[in-house]
């Protein structure tokens, strides 16, 4: 397939390496002129274990190149990835102007475009960003209707800085959400040789997930500290005791009591605690 990466970070060039690798070709955008130039020179603009080797290889094969032009990206590829920084801003609000600006960006690219484009976010955003950000600048700026003349889907990155190759090809799932059937098909194409379970959904659910994945991890390394400084104070050995809960699989690691419902919630709250 012909992809378009827009942001060539830590997501972005994983993405272009792994992809190229699979098998695809590859034009990576961003507005750092550094990072372009080093793309072209076969140079990964980031440290990660078998980055380097893979974008070497890939600009050698002619499978990757990158640009500073968004429309040649656009009218020279089937789907965009957005993959740019979300920085969160000095109050804790999430900075979504780079993801706005890249789809106007994209929108007037694929005014035109004939073929049918799908973009994808990939990007890290707060649940709701999709339908009151990105599709209204898409459709702006392309005068035309996403989801019938244009495919718009979100699939959150579960990758792990460090581990980040490892990851992009063992993810503990895959989320495609979508505006319509077509997009999302033309996107799943990409993760076809993956084992991991692939659930296709809705844009807003896809992510929600993200956020609901990403505050359990919270959830759990808050937890391990809280129940370790109860072990050290009480001269317990903490390791010993999550190693112990940890081999419970069927009510500490498992969906057990993961259903939102409020009055069941209650109920069982109520019940563990007369225990
Ligand atoms: N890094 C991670 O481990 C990780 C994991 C999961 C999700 N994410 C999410 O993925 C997104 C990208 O993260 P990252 O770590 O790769 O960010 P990054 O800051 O490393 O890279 C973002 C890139 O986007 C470029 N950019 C900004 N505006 C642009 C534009 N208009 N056109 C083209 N390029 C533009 C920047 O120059 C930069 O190179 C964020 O939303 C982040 O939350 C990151």
């Amino acid at each position: 397939m012909k992809i378009s990466i827009f942001g060539l970070g830590y997501v972005g060039t994983v993405s272009a390496g792994c992809l190229t690798t699979d098998g695809h070709f590859v034009i990576g955008v961003d507005l750092n002129k550094t990072k372009v130039d080093l793309i072209n020179q076969g140079t990964s603009p980031i440290v990660e274990k078998d980055i380097g080797e893979m974008i070497a290889e890939a600009v050698k094969n002619k499978q990757l190149r990158a640009t500073q032009d968004v429309h040649d990206a656009v009218i020279n590829s089937d789907i965009s990835l957005v993959c740019v920084g979300t920085p969160s801003q000095l109050n804790g609000n999430l900075d979504l102007s780079h993801v706005r600006k890249v789809c106007e960006q994209i929108g007037a690219a694929i005014k035109e475009k004939s073929a049918f484009h799908v973009v994808v976010a990939r990007s890290t955003m707060l649940p709701g960003s999709m339908r009151s950000v990105l599709i209204p600048a898409l459709e702006s700026f392309s005068g035309k209707k996403a989801g019938v003349d244009f495919g718009v889907c979100n699939n959150p990155e579960f990758l792990r800085e460090g581990t980040a190759v490892f990851d992009y090809y063992n993810p503990p799932k895959t989320v495609i959400g979508e505006t319509d059937t077509k997009a999302g098909e033309l996107l799943m194409q990409l993760y076809i040789k993956m084992t991991a379970p692939l659930i296709r959904t809705g844009v807003e659910t896809a992510e929600m997930v993200k956020y609901a994945d990403n505050t359990w991890h919270a959830v759990k390394v808050a937890f391990a500290n809280e129940i370790g400084n109860l072990c050290k104070a009480e001269g317990v050995d903490g390791h010993k005791v999550m190693e112990i809960f940890c081999q419970d699989t069927k009510l500490n690691l498992s969906p057990y009591y993961m259903k939102p419902d409020l009055l069941l919630a209650a109920l069982a709250c109520q019940r563990m605690c007369a225990r």
